[in-house]
């Protein structure tokens, strides 16, 4: 019997779920990426050495995990190699499978994503530019878009030219290498009847062809069909890692400022291949505050002192592409939608240590701001929710009457300084799972 937890972001991404992530992968047979692309991102600490991760999933540092990144995942062959290229000079090797049904981030998504971007200026989503609402767009027009079968595929040449072809008219008008064209009328582009046009189109498909030719080379061996694997119950621990949050959900979230993908636990069933009944605990990652990068509404979001000292002391700097985040207070409100729309079973709270110096902490309910004694002590020494102040606790227990048990309590960035509830040390040893860090 396989223990299926399903982890996703509660709010605007960011929430810290890669140290929870990694935490559980340790004791996970298979770790499994459902969505999101290489605009996610993590830093893993292991062993004093730094690792920084967007695509790969949290369990490749462990020797006993398969690691899977799913259909539901946007994958750039480029940026996978790279993290690939990176793990192999620290001497590891990847347990990785992936799957053939996931859509490709390629070279011109990247410029679609930038030139649209600029297109929208004062409107703009502030994307990270990673080109995963194009390759999206792509994946609902069908036939514009490469999957890793494809790449892994003899035909990749002949599928390649065919996408090209029907993605002309964007090139034109988006990509640097097609620039020079932005002269001829939109019926010739159209029609590809321009000779040079014609001919840069096949320069720029030889361009790819070579620009892939490593990644085809590492990536084709690892495509193979992981159904079989997230079903196969001999497995006891499967962790599905979702990425972003909730509210970046293109149908649930704050549209249309959010990603493409779906970082919901429905949105996890289909980046799978698993069906809702498949997953036994979804668990919400929840910052004891809020952030958000890019635009779109923040209802809780602070333009004052307080907001820069969350940013200061919890380092709220985007890891992919650095901007600073904005940030607010609990927003207890949206917090219930999440919980009811993911079917969320266990509360994890990040970050609790960065609201150690407050006097005072606010959280939205029902509107309006209910305040809540700061406890002015350092939580990062904290092991057991026995050694939390009582205004720390009196914080949490709300929330916990609010929301749902809580599973884990996070103080600080380092694995240790992390509170297991032995709710869910019992929930998990109940599947005979025990966590050890
Ligand atoms: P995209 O996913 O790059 O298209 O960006 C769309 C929106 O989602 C922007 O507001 C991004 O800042 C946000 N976003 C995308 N990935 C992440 C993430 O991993 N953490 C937080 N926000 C993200």
């Amino acid at each position: 019997m396989t223990y299926v937890l399903s982890i996703i972001g509660g709010q605007f991404g960011d929430e810290g779920k890669g140290k929870i992530t990694d935490m559980l992968a340790k004791s996970a047979d298979v770790v499994a990426r459902s969505g999101g692309g290489n605009n996610a991102g993590h830093t893993i600490v292991k062993d004093g050495k730094k690792f920084a991760f967007h695509l790969l999933p949290s369990g490749v540092l462990y020797d006993h995990t398969i690691n899977i990144i799913g259909p539901g995942v946007k994958l750039d062959p480029l940026k996978l190699l790279e993290e690939i290229e990176g793990l192999k000079k620290q001497g590891i090797s990847p347990n990785l499978k992936i799957s053939p049904r996931a859509h490709l981030i390629m070279d011109w998504h990247r410029e679609f994503d930038k030139g649209a971007e600029a297109r929208l200026g004062d409107q703009k989503i502030g994307t990270t530019g990673c080109g995963v609402g194009p390759s999206t767009e792509a994946t609902a027009n069908r036939k514009a878009s490469l999957r890793a079968q494809d790449l892994a595929s003899d035909d990749f040449p002949q599928k390649l030219r065919s996408v090209l072809n029907l993605l002309l008219t964007r090139l034109v008008e988006y990509h640097p290498s097609f620039k020079k064209f932005q002269k001829l009328s939109i019926e010739t582009i159209l029609r590809c009847e321009d000779k040079d046009l014609i001919d840069g189109l096949e320069d720029y498909a030889k361009k790819i062809e070579e620009m892939y030719l490593s990644a085809i080379k590492t990536l084709k061996p690892l495509v193979t069909e992981i159904i079989s694997i997230v079903h196969d119950k001999k497995h006891k621990f499967l962790l599905g890692e979702g990425a972003q949050g909730a509210m970046l959900d293109p149908l649930l979230g704050t549209f249309p400022d959010v990603t493409s993908t779906h970082p919901t636990a429905g949105g996890m069933c289909i980046g799978l291949g698993i069906g809702p009944l498949d997953i036994d605990d979804v668990m919400g990652i929840f910052k004891a505050y809020e952030t958000r990068v890019g635009s779109g509404p923040f209802e809780t979001e602070l333009f004052d002192q307080d907001g820069e000292k969350l940013r200061d002391i919890g380092r709220e700097f985007g890891t992919t592409t650095g901007r600073p985040r904005r940030c607010g207070w609990f927003n207890l409100d949206e917090a219930r939608y999440v919980c009811q729309i993911n079917s969320i079973s266990w509360i994890t709270l990040t970050k609790l240590d960065v609201l150690d110096d407050f006097d005072s902490i606010k959280v939205l309910v029902d509107g309006r701001y209910k305040e809540f004694p700061g406890w002015n002590k350092d939580l990062g020494s904290c092991r057991d929710w026995e050694d939390l102040p009582s205004e720390a606790k009196a914080y949490i227990e709300f929330l916990k009457k609010e929301l749902g048990d809580i599973s884990i309590i996070s103080v600080g960035p380092s694995v240790e300084q992390t509170i297991i509830m032995p709710a869910f040390k019992k929930r998990l040893e109940s599947f005979k799972i025990s966590i050890d860090f």
